[in-house]
């Protein structure tokens, strides 16, 4: 199956505040170094905790945040290097849903007027686009009468459903969902996330998930890639990750759950995140787990760990496992 989303080593570094941090790091690499491949109609699921990346990321393959370094391709088309005029057709190819309903809808303006937009823009004709609408709502399992309907009008999972619409509303090949049901109560979640699942089977979508629930994760991801600190450490086929997990932050993923949620994220995991994240960007030469890791060997602390496939599309990196599997040498 080709390949529709390819990256290669892509960086986004960002400049910080000096004194921001305590070892007053002047720049954070948000993604570093990621390399990450999505075949045509898969589900791929991005966890991560707050903080690791993830919405840089989508913001870089939606040509909204320009990448620092390397390789960024949607559809075979080179993104870190486009233009604008080429960004805006490659746009309509790929579709994005956030988390948050005002991110998606614009609070003034009627349903209707949210989805057409895009639509008009492109230069179809009003009544053309209506029925366009109409239809998209239908998509979504909503009836025509939230056409007339505000944002504010709508509960949680109504809005979430408008925004799949608006997302659907120029035929994209590829989506890219970023916390699409953090914001909703976990009774309307399963039904987004199913809504979002039919709307892959019948129109062979190609998903990039991204959340830092792991039943989201669960539920809905056909390969899994888990993101630490703006690094991929692991990536594989779900039931790989779920059940044979390499990374030692994998396998210790459960026990970071709480703080996967920056709502429920202890001050000291906090303070411990920030501590390891000015480390990352400041010694891009080591694990980002060196310091805290219960299986950091001496390598870790001056050898960064490449992904490496373990099993049969199983990718893992870690320099501990690399010197199990040569221990020979
Ligand atoms: N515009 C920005 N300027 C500076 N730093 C940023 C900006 N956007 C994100 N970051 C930093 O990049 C890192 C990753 O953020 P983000 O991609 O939002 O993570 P996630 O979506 O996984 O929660 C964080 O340290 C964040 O503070
Ligand atoms: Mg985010």
């Amino acid at each position: 199956m080709s390949v529709v989303i390819h990256t290669q080593d892509l960086t986004k570094r960002f400049q910080i505040a000096p004194g921001l941090f305590r070892r007053s790091a002047r720049y954070v690499n948000a993604v570093d170094r990621v390399s990450l491949d999505i075949r045509e109609g898969e589900i791929v699921g991005l966890i991560g905790e707050s903080g690791s990346g993830k919405t840089t990321l989508a913001r870089v393959l939606l040509g909204l945040t320009p990448a620092t370094e390397g390789v960024a391709q949607v559809n075979g088309r080179d993104i870190v290097s486009v233009r604008r005029a080429e960004l805006r057709k490659m746009r309509e190819d790929v579709a994005v849903v956030f988390q948050d309903p005002a991110a998606n809808l614009n609070p003034r303006q009627t349903v209707e007027s949210s989805i057409i937009r895009p639509l008009v823009i492109r230069g179809m004709k009003k009544a053309e686009a209506r029925r366009k609408a109409a239809e998209a709502l239908e998509k979504v399992k909503l009836d025509a009468s939230y056409l007339r309907a505000y944002p504010h009008q709508l509960s949680g999972g109504q809005q979430q459903r408008i925004a799949i619409a608006r997302a659907m509303v120029l035929d994209p090949r590829i989506m890219i969902l970023d916390e699409p049901t953090s914001a909703l109560d976990i009774s309307v979640q399963a039904q987004v996330l199913n809504l979002l699942l039919d709307l892959q089977e019948e129109y062979h979508l190609t998903y990039l998930v991204i959340t830092h629930d792991i039943n989201v994760i669960r539920y809905i991801a056909d390969r899994i890639a888990v993101m630490y600190m703006g690094r991929l450490v692991e990536i594989g086929a779900a039931d790989d990750v779920l059940e044979h997990p390499i990374h030692p932050y994998t396998i210790n993923l459960e026990q970071f759950v709480p703080a996967l949620d920056p709502n429920r994220r202890s001050d000291k995991r906090r303070s411990a995140l920030t501590e390891e994240k000015t480390l990352a960007s400041q010694r891009p030469d080591a694990c980002i787990l060196c310091e805290s890791c219960p299986y950091a060997v001496d390598r870790c602390a001056h050898a960064r760990p490449e992904l490496t496939e373990y099993t049969p599309g199983h990718f893992a990196a870690c320099n501990r496992r690399v010197n199990e599997d040569d221990s020979s040498k």
